[in-house]
């Protein structure tokens, strides 16, 4: 039973392993849908053109959206400056002059709200007008102010926060992490914050070549892969700065924080060179484009999202990545273009759904509308060629292990580390195991047979027994799988009753402190660590497309858990059957705080 058990452990890991290895080949799947352009780069000007327009229309007197989120116009701001940037030309500029100090009366230093400083500067570089610049230093200022220094971790306090503030977690400091809240009691520092603040940076250095965003980015970008990356290089969505909250972080993951890193290391990697930010660049980008959380096997993203893009945009255009990369982003960029004209919209209105696999929305929406004019603009640009094999590292990436740069992060590197070692000798002992296994089992019908991975007689303490024939280990597959998907359901079945993210969103002036929605992730010791098991499992959350406020970051990524086994069941039926018990059914969509309140 023991062995049959260790057997079909063993399997599993092997095809973990295989998946790990392979996760990093920038092939883009044959099953992706159309991720060819075929109108013109006229056509796709005119239809940008218009969904903008269209969007523009819908500002009121005070260059806001009716009855949306404060962060819904910035976006439309730094996506006028884009368009201009794209045609050289100054068609919004007096527009956006006009634009940034109503929005600067309507909350004071764009207060925690980056996008707008993310904008200014966008138009700063777009007309090389003063002004711009200094819009995009008074929000740059204020996030500041709301991200540790090396002073308020040591002091372990901060101006405008309640509590004691953590100094590290697991040995690496907090320096670097940007709350997104102004709540004095709200403690999350949230990839949302962070990784705003860290575009911000990024793109105000690039455009003034001052050293201080250069140190401010680096410190975001440090601190996201430091405290937020799983093993599997995704993003999480947020870790507590309470000295209490024990370093709690909560496993749930969105596209768009993947996105932030990304367009901030893509553009960091393209000044400095430094090829551990270039290597982390490739390693993310594979994890965001590989997985099946927030697209579908057609490669669409199920909920659209203008960071995603807007960030493989800055890697196609920065030019960093190898051309097989380059190729492999310009193809998913093709498959988010083709879905939004054909499926997310509908009669020439030029108004566009969130969900870009249809069906279209009649209504107008800030919150659609500009998440789909990320891809409409950033299209444009696109070339309809193969990139030739030019650029430094033309071959696809090693295997992910060779690709976690020296970074903070003995988490996430160890746990790949030992996964693919792990999973490479267990391929190895499986194989021999069963060669083995059937030599004896040949010889000596069903007498006791060992193996050990170092050798058939050596060191007793790895000696493994392999008692059960192979095909009732097999045979224990779809039990295991049959459990997991009660357990699924389960969780399923438990969403109506739990507020989603949206809904919390929505609810205004309600914070939420409680930490127990906060899942604590074990040490960095864990084999295969936990958030490889947590991460990849889709959470079930409802989408309420209901709400028509409060809804900046409305784009909750819903899984697919089909009937079919994906990579994230197997793996968390692997970590089940290594750490019996540690996996618990009952765990729920963290808390998330709602930014804009007090305000
Ligand atoms: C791009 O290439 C595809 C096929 O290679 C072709 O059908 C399409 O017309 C081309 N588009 C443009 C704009 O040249
Ligand atoms: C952009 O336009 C300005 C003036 O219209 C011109 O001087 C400049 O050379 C143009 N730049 C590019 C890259 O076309
Ligand atoms: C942690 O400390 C804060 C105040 O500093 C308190 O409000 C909170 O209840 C504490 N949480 C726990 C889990 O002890
Ligand atoms: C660089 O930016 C910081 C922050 O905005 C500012 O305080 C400083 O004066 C700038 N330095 C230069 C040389 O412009
Ligand atoms: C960025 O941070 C890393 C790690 O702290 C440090 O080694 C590196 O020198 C920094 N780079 C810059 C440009 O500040
Ligand atoms: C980075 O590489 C580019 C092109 O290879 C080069 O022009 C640039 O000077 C380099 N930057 C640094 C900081 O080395
Ligand atoms: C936004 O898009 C979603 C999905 O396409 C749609 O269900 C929703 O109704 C849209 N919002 C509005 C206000 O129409
Ligand atoms: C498109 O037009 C058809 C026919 O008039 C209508 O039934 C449909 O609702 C329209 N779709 C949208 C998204 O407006």
């Amino acid at each position: 039973m023991l062995a049959g058990r260790t057997l079909a452990s063993m399997f599993y890991i092997s095809v973990l392993w295989i998946f790990v290895a392979t996760a990093q080949d920038f092939t883009p799947s044959s099953s992706w849908r159309k991720p060819t352009i075929t109108i013109s780069p006229e056509q796709r000007e005119n239809i940008a053109s218009a969904a903008l327009e269209e969007a523009i229309d819908h500002l009121n007197s005070a260059a806001q959206f009716d009855g949306e989120s404060y962060g819904s116009a910035g976006a439309l701001y730094s996506q006028m400056a884009e368009f201009d940037l794209l045609f050289n030309q100054t068609k919004y500029r007096d527009q956006l002059k006009s634009y940034f100090p109503l929005a600067e009366q309507a909350r004071s230093s764009f207060l925690d709200e980056f996008v707008y400083g993310y904008a200014a500067t966008k138009a700063y570089v777009a007309y090389k007008d003063e002004e711009f610049l200094t819009y995009a230093e008074i929000s740059w200022n204020s996030g500041n102010e709301y991200t540790l220094s090396d002073d308020n971790v040591a002091s372990q306090s901060m101006p405008f926060k309640n509590f004691p503030i953590s100094s590290s977690c697991q040995g690496i400091s907090m320096a670097g992490g940007t709350f997104h809240s102004t709540d004095p009691n709200d403690a999350t520092l949230v990839g949302l914050g962070t990784g705003s603040f860290l575009i911000l940076s990024a793109a105000l250095y690039e455009a003034t070549n001052n050293q201080t965003y250069l140190e401010a980015a680096n410190k975001s970008l440090n601190f996201i892969h430091a405290h937020l990356y799983n093993v599997q290089n995704v993003v999480q969505d947020q870790i507590s700065a309470m000295q209490n909250a024990s370093c709690s972080t909560s496993n749930t993951i969105f596209s768009y924080n993947a996105g932030l890193m990304i367009e901030g290391m893509a553009i960091l990697a393209s000044i400095t060179n430094d090829t551990s930010t270039q290597q982390l660049l490739e390693s993310t980008v594979s994890a965001a484009l590989s997985n099946d959380i927030w697209q579908g096997q057609d490669g669409v993203l199920r909920t659209g999202d203008a960071k995603l893009v807007n960030a493989l945009m800055a890697v196609y255009n920065h030019n960093t990545i190898s051309s097989a990369m380059q190729n492999y982003v310009k193809d998913y960029l093709g498959v988010q273009y083709n879905a939004v004209i054909e499926m997310a919209t509908e009669n020439n209105s030029n108004i566009y759904g969130s969900s870009w696999i249809g069906p279209p929305s009649s209504k107008f929406d800030s919150f659609n509308q500009t998440q789909a004019l990320g891809v409409l603009i950033g299209a444009i640009s696109l070339t309809n060629d193969t990139i030739p094999n030019s650029s430094p590292t033309s071959s696809p990436a090693s295997p992910s292990a060779t690709n976690i740069p020296p970074g903070p992060k003995p988490q996430s590197k160890s746990g790949i580390i030992i996964g693919s070692i792990l999973g490479s000798l267990a391929f190895v002992v499986f194989l021999g195991c069963m060669i083995w296994f059937f030599l004896k089992r040949k010889h000596h019908n069903q007498r006791d047979v060992q193996c050990s991975p170092f050798g058939l007689d050596s060191d007793q303490d790895l000696q493994v027994q392999t008692q059960l024939p192979l095909s009732q280990a097999a045979s224990s597959i779809p039990a295991i799988h049959s459990h997991l998907k009660t357990q699924t359901t389960a969780m399923s079945q438990s969403t109506p009753s739990q507020p989603s993210l949206s809904q919390q969103h929505a609810r205004k002036g309600h914070q939420t402190t409680d930490s127990s929605g906060l899942l604590h992730l074990s040490g960095p010791s864990v084999l295969l660590s936990q958030p490889h098991l947590d991460t990849m499992i889709p959470l079930p959350m409802q989408v309420n497309n209901q709400e028509t406020s409060g809804q900046l970051e409305r784009n909750i990524q819903r899984g697919n858990p089909g009937n079919n086994m994906t990579t994230a069941e197997l793996v968390q039926m692997l970590n089940e059957r290594l750490q019996p018990g540690q996996w618990t059914d009952d765990e729920q969509p963290p808390e998330y705080p709602e930014s804009s309140s007090g305000r």
